[in-house]
């Protein structure tokens, strides 16, 4: 419903968005993740109208919003569009009913059916018996619903929004992305969300796209993103990844590949084939999740991948330990049940399941 084809934006020499072009569907949350500086806010800024490309086209529903070579730009308030940002724009004169009822207003909506949008708006993001209250004496969350509801009260074609959480801690944090996400899927928009916070993006994305320096790196659903990164941008960024520097010992005729790690050889089949050519005697990178390789009890039978480690570290999690282990000269980050009963300095069993570990180019 919402496509961006090749969209560059240059701050003087310097490329903020590089021939960016991605599609959002109807009715799903799409998310922009990246480091810091990487263009998300301002991709999102050109969606919104807000900022004009450099070239490109962007169309809502085959309907363009801009196109350089037709000379067409619709400014943000004619886009139908609602915004959320990381600081939350509520303004401190007005009560919660107001500041909700104002996009309507400035529509120009009879004020029996301001009444009534506002109310429902107001119900569904929890906000209930508050409409008199002056919104600088409510608290981050509340404000932050404010914000939703303002923006989601004329029904908008997209949602777009900007770290909408990150001034919100932790606890409180997580309970805004499940209300999103119920909300988002009872009213049925759109939603663009911007973050640099990879758990935000994978919980309450239904697709995302990774981007970095401008460029997009990677577009799919988290779980393609997490176990099938295209990039070793993506592989790094999203998730924690064990990576040894070896180099190829051996193919087997099945297209198996060994490594070495330490002084042991590993048969491998590496998932990322397709990144290299597989040969005797070529630098790779192996990788592996932590959470793949098997540990203690779990480390028997993986047909050859086993080895031996020693427990460096161990940070108690809860529901597992994170676990540094020694093998041949690398530490190596694994996770292991707390039920495992394990101590600092013990020898463990460890198990690198072959279709778990990746060969990458060096
Ligand atoms: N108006 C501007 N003038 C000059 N440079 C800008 C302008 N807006 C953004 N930039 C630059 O463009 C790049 C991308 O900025 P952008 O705000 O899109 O990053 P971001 O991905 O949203 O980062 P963050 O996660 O820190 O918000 C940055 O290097 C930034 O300094
Ligand atoms: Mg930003």
């Amino acid at each position: 419903m919402l496509k961006l084809d090749h969209i560059r934006k240059t701050f003087g020499s310097y490329n903020a968005v590089d021939d960016l072009s991605l599609e959002i569907k109807q009715g799903e949350i799409f998310a922009l993740l990246g480091p810091s500086g990487c263009g998300k806010s301002t991709t999102l800024r050109q969606i919104a109208g807000l900022d004009q490309p450099d070239s490109g086209d962007i169309l809502l529903k085959d309907k363009p919003l801009f196109s350089s070579s037709k000379n067409i730009f619709v400014p943000a308030q004619k886009r139908n569009m609602g915004m959320v940002f990381q600081s939350y724009a509520i303004w401190p004169h007005l009560t919660v009913f107001e500041t909700v009822a104002y996009p309507l207003r400035l529509r120009r909506w009879a004020n029996a059916d301001i009444d009534a949008a506002v109310r429902a708006i107001i119900k569904q993001v929890g906000l209930e018996g508050m409409e008199d209250r002056a919104s600088p004496t409510l608290s981050g969350g509340q404000q932050q619903r404010v914000a939703l509801a303002r923006a989601l009260v004329y029904k908008p074609d997209v949602l777009l929004l900007d770290e909408p959480f990150s001034n919100l801690d932790v606890k409180l944090r997580e309970q805004m992305r499940v209300e999103l996400k119920i909300l988002q899927r009872r009213v049925g928009v759109s939603v663009v969300l911007v973050t640099h916070d990879q758990s935000e993006a994978l919980s309450l994305a239904d697709r995302l796209a990774v981007m970095n320096a401008g460029k997009i790196e990677q577009i799919g659903r988290p779980i393609e993103l997490y176990d099938e990164p295209a990039t070793p941008f993506v592989r790094d960024f999203i998730g924690q990844t064990t990576k040894f520097a070896t180099h190829i010992t051996n193919v087997a005729s099945n297209g198996d590949a060994s490594i070495e790690i330490g002084d042991r050889k590993f048969p491998l089949v590496g998932t990322a084939s397709s990144f290299i050519r597989r040969q005797a005697g070529e630098n790779v990178v192996a990788c592996i999740r932590p959470e793949r390789i098997a540990v203690a009890s779990a480390a028997q039978g993986h047909g050859g991948n086993e080895l031996e480690g020693i427990v460096e570290t161990m940070l108690f999690l809860g529901d597992r330990y994170e676990c540094l282990v020694q093998i041949g000269g690398q530490a190596i980050l694994a996770y292991v049940p707390s039920s495992e009963k394990l101590s600092e300095g013990q020898r463990v069993p460890l198990a690198f399941p072959k279709e778990a570990l990746t060969l990458w180019p060096n």
